[in-house]
């Protein structure tokens, strides 16, 4: 997407040898800023920061992360090393665990001396496919969008949590492709931001939608109950971290209550969710997916610019105050009216989404 005049992905590598390029999503929306990393250790450091954020640029940024193990030091010990610590940076998003499986898959079999030309191509190639999986999403959930539109004659009223944009991914993003999709085509929509407490992605929502021009209000974590009450939600279109073969969501903390919401004012609920974002061994969502517990001091601490325009921080609760910061909640499959993933929209069943299932992993038990 663009920035200003010039066209940019959210992480991008020099070349082989990097270094790899990201934008650094912890100065936005005040400043754009992007930052290099050199060194597996800068990677992690910018996933567990969440410099880069969103469940398919944290794999993508991790693939980065091991090519540049590689270029240092090609052996077994390294992969395994590097691979271990990048996994262990964020728990919830499955694209994570997806892209480093894939990366030491790819890797595992070479000869050492093979390795880093290997993987850099590996993770270009992470990369540029989840480009045009977000683009295929964006296809399918415009014909969504189009239905809405054609159906009431105005404006289709989105919502949409967190943020699932463009620099949640390395382009497009997952739930707002179809809306730049729709935007671009001349389709009138307008988006309610949620604010995403404590990280406040929506703030981020709401930057890339006004670069793209996109209308969009920002509300509160809040409102959408009570927008959902008055008709102005005909949408909820959501990101997710995890989705298991059952169609439970994982997604930013507060969807669930966006779900729930959306049921009992029959205002269909949809998430845009990459094939990679689908955890095929998970039964029990509730039991099986981890949840992110991250620092009280979210919580605690909301940050932003002074009076004079300097980036300060500003604590809203004593330090002593008991914070509980579960980064992540889950949306059961019966609240979800469907999947939007880059092979089609399918329903949130088992029967439907296991047309998604990779051939090559088709005999495994689950399916036999
Ligand atoms: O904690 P974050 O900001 O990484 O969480 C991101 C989300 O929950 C997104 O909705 C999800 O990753 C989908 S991004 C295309």
């Amino acid at each position: 997407m663009k920035v200003g005049d010039r066209h940019y992905r959210s992480v991008w590598a020099e070349g082989p040898g990097g270094p790899v390029h990201i934008i650094d999503q912890t100065r936005l929306p005040h400043a754009f800023e992007t930052r290099s990393l050199d060194s597996p250790e800068a990677v992690a450091e910018a996933i567990e920061t969440m410099r880069v954020r969103g469940a398919p640029l944290i794999g993508v940024t991790a693939a980065f992360g091991v090519a540049l193990a590689m270029s240092r030091d090609p052996s077994d010990e390294s992969l395994a090393r590097t691979a271990g610590r990048l996994a262990a940076t964020r728990p919830t998003a499955v694209n994570l665990a997806w892209a480093l499986a894939r990366m030491r898959t790819a890797l595992g079999a070479l000869a050492p001396d093979e390795r880093a030309s290997a993987a850099w191509f590996e993770a270009q190639s992470i990369a540029d496919q989840d480009v045009a999986i977000n683009e295929a999403i964006g296809r399918h959930g415009l014909a969504l969008i189009a239905r809405e539109h054609a159906a009431r004659g105005r404006a289709v009223n989105i919502l949409t949590h967190c943020n699932a944009g463009w620099i949640a991914t390395v382009d497009w993003g997952t739930a707002l492709a179809p809306i730049y999709l729709a935007h671009d085509e001349g389709i009138p929509v307008h988006v309610w931001v949620d604010e995403t407490r404590p990280r406040s992605q929506g703030l981020l929502t709401a930057w890339e939608l006004a670069g793209h021009g996109v209308p969009h209000t920002l509300v509160a974590d809040n409102a959408g109950g009570h927008l959902m009450q008055h008709g102005k939600v005909d949408l909820v279109l959501v990101g997710a971290d995890r989705v298991t073969r059952r169609g439970d969501v994982a997604n930013k903390i507060g969807t669930y209550l966006k779900a729930l919401a959306a049921r009992a004012n029959d205002v269909p609920f949809y998430a845009a969710v990459p094939t990679p974002t689908i955890d095929w061994e998970i039964d029990d969502a509730l039991a099986g997916i981890p949840i992110e517990e991250r620092s009280g001091d979210e919580m605690r601490v909301v940050r932003g610019l002074d009076g004079d325009g300097r980036p300060a921080s500003v604590a809203i609760a004593p330090e002593s105050t008991a914070v509980a910061n579960p980064a992540f909640d889950v949306t059961p499959a019966e609240l979800v009216t469907g999947i939007i993933t880059e092979k089609g929209v399918f329903a949130a069943k088992e029967t439907a989404l296991l047309e998604l299932f990779p051939r090559e992993r088709k005999s495994e038990a689950f399916l036999t």
